[in-house]
């Protein structure tokens, strides 16, 4: 059986091709020939070569894989974009599926995202907790809401998808790199200049692999599942930073006021000068770390058997996996 994995350029599809390939499992990708694909170097996998915006370059991805793993998209924490967040996320991912009824694909897992769940003060989110609409969010935020609907309704019209939710993603071969890579290098680098009390839901690379394969194995037709590693405050993962980098933290711990302030300056002059440009902390990012929201994996880990491991450990293999490419040195 030949299982079909979109977005596997990117962190998580990295990770997971990974996995199927050691597992024996025969891979197909859907990669872009514009894209920096150096995560595929070497690896024995097929490659169908197109963009999800292209309906017919879909349906070649998709024709002849009974499984599909849905990871591709956009991800941003800015506010600009916005064609290309809806056109990769939101139309990208209707292409995904509605070649997946067409070809009778048995099931499709579809990774979500936690920025997709709603936030309830008080207590940890879990999968029944819808995002209010009237709140301010990030327009891939509403990309990912979209993108839950378009499953919902394709799981309407006959087709098996299972939504696996992702928080924010550590570990290695994060090769574009991630916004928590850029983090972690230049925190190797000594370039970290400050940072912000507050938290988040993180989940190790190799966690949220495991999810996509106990979702696609035994998760429930038109059911989503949220998978964390657990909530680490910036402390903590400053702690495991100075023991795996071996440098310092920055000196500067600035108030989440102060640092909300300096990024919206920052976002507001870098989109207009340097359009392109990654941004560390954007406003959004830096809200999200503010509101320090909790997760609960309580259904991940009663109906699927998930099982969380230590984020300190995926901190080291992401590491580990720069030192290996020369990025940092190594340890
Ligand atoms: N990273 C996180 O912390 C996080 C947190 C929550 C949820 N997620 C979700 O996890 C999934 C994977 O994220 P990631 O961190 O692996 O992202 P990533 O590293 O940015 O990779 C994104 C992948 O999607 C592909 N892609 C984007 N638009 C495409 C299009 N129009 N056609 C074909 N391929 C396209 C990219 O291909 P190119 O190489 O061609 O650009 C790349 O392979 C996404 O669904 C994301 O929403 C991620």
């Amino acid at each position: 059986m030949t299982v079909l994995v979109t977005g596997a350029s990117g962190h998580l599809g990295a990770n997971l091709v990974r996995r199927l390939l050691d597992e024996g499992t025969r891979v197909r990708v859907l990669a872009r020939p514009e894209a920096g694909n150096a995560a595929l170097a070497g690896l024995d996998v097929e490659t169908v070569w197109g963009d999800l915006r292209d309906l017919d370059a879909t349906r070649a991805a998709v024709r002849g894989c009974p499984r599909v793993y849905h990871c591709a998209a956009k991800v941003s924490t800015g506010t600009g974009q916005v064609a290309e967040i809806h056109g990769c996320n939101v139309v990208g991912s209707r292409h995904l599926l509605r070649a997946a009824l067409e070809a009778g694909v048995e099931r499709v897992v579809v990774t979500g995202s936690f920025s997709a769940v709603g936030h309830v003060p008080g207590r940890p989110s879990d999968e029944t907790d819808a995002v209010n609409p009237f709140e301010r969010m990030l327009p891939y935020q509403r990309s990912k809401v979209a993108v839950e609907h378009a499953c919902l309704t394709a799981v309407a019209n006959g087709l098996d998808v299972v939504i696996a939710t992702s928080c924010a993603i550590v570990g290695p071969h994060d090769y574009k790199p991630s916004p928590m890579g850029r983090v972690l290098l230049d925190f190797a680098r000594g370039r970290l200049r400050a940072y912000i009390p507050g938290g988040f839901e993180f989940v190790a690379a190799r966690d949220i692999v495991e999810g996509h394969r106990l979702a696609m194995d035994k998760g429930r037709t038109g059911h989503k599942y949220i998978f964390s590693s657990g909530h680490t405050s910036v402390d903590e993962l400053m702690a495991y930073y100075e023991e795996i980098t071996g440098r310092p933290r920055p000196r500067w711990r600035l108030s989440p006021p102060l640092m909300a302030a300096l990024a919206e300056v920052t976002s507001f002059v870098t989109t207009r000068l340097r359009p392109d440009a990654p941004l560390r902390f954007t406003p959004g990012a830096v809200r999200l770390l503010r509101l320090g929201r909790r997760a609960d994996t309580t259904k991940a880990r009663t109906e699927l058997g998930f099982t969380p491991t230590p984020l300190r450990e995926a901190v080291r293999e992401a590491y580990a996996d720069f030192a290996r490419r020369g990025l940092v040195p190594p340890r």
